[in-house]
């Protein structure tokens, strides 16, 4: 089954309004010929509706970098899944693993997030990921299946049926160390496979398994060769539009 791949951008907290714009135009621009390949950028939550504007009638997806999982309420300083919508988001990163670490997320509240998200059409870029030490000691496969397990719990195929998994090793994000194209296929193999068990066949072939991680220039072909990796989470080399463009033109083969 052919799976379309997708680019997405994780602006973290970079940019303001004036530089999300200038920097999305730009992208649009420099991305007006491509088919066959879904980019998608995650701005800070302050430039999301200038961003709406400006990828308005492009197929340039918007999105979110968390969601809280009430609808409304007594929640300082949180975002309802409506809010995005509303801000013409269409995908939603959840769990991403700099939000576990310094924001106290666990696969318990991901889980909730996961629902709301779900319940309210947004895609759920859901952001799994091993610790180096938890590499080294070869516990990858256990650790990535628990989060999925507790992550996805009690949502069905059908509700997952446009679900992103993000594969991110905690030790490759912003250390310019990517896992190696042979190691991030295995594991996106093995995350196909925990998902064809737990939710069948159809949806494991459907459901995207991007690569994040120091993605680059010049590591993302190789990666993206790969008959597992359906795209990438990038970061840091998302921020300048001329790179990121690239890495969207690269999975076409044009060089
Ligand atoms: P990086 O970040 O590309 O800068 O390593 C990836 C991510 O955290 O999503």
């Amino acid at each position: 089954m052919s799976r379309i791949p997708l680019i997405a951008g994780n602006w973290k907290m970079n940019k303001t309004i004036d530089e999300a714009v200038k920097s999305a135009q730009a992208l649009v621009e420099l991305t007006a010929d491509v088919q066959d390949v879904e980019a998608m950028v995650a701005p800070p939550f302050t430039a999301l509706t200038a961003l709406a504007a400006v990828f308005a009638d492009t197929p340039i997806h918007l999105g979110a970098q968390n969601l809280f999982w009430e609808a409304s309420g007594a929640y300082t300083g949180e975002i309802a899944p409506n809010m995005l919508t509303n801000a013409g988001c269409s995908h939603v990163i959840i769990g991403h693993s700099e939000r576990r670490q310094y924001f106290n997320e666990t696969d318990e509240t991901v889980n909730r997030r996961v629902h709301a998200a779900v319940e309210n059409n947004l895609i759920p870029v859901v952001c799994i990921g091993e610790t180096l030490e938890e590499r080294q000691s070869e516990s990858t496969q256990l650790v990535l299946g628990d989060q999925l397990k507790a992550g996805l719990a009690n949502l069905s195929a059908k509700e997952l049926t446009h679900l992103v998994v993000a594969y991110e090793p905690i030790w490759a994000i912003g250390t310019g160390q990517a896992a190696t194209p042979d190691m991030a296929q295995a594991t996106h193999q093995f995350i196909r496979g925990f998902l064809h068990k737990s939710f069948g066949n159809t949806l494991a072939n459907s459901v995207k398994i991007l690569y994040g991680g120091s993605v680059n220039i010049d590591n993302a072909k190789e990666l993206m060769a790969k008959p597992d990796i359906d795209g990438a989470l990038v970061g840091g080399a998302s921020l300048e539009a001329e790179t990121f463009s690239q890495l969207v033109c690269f999975n076409l083969g044009e060089d």
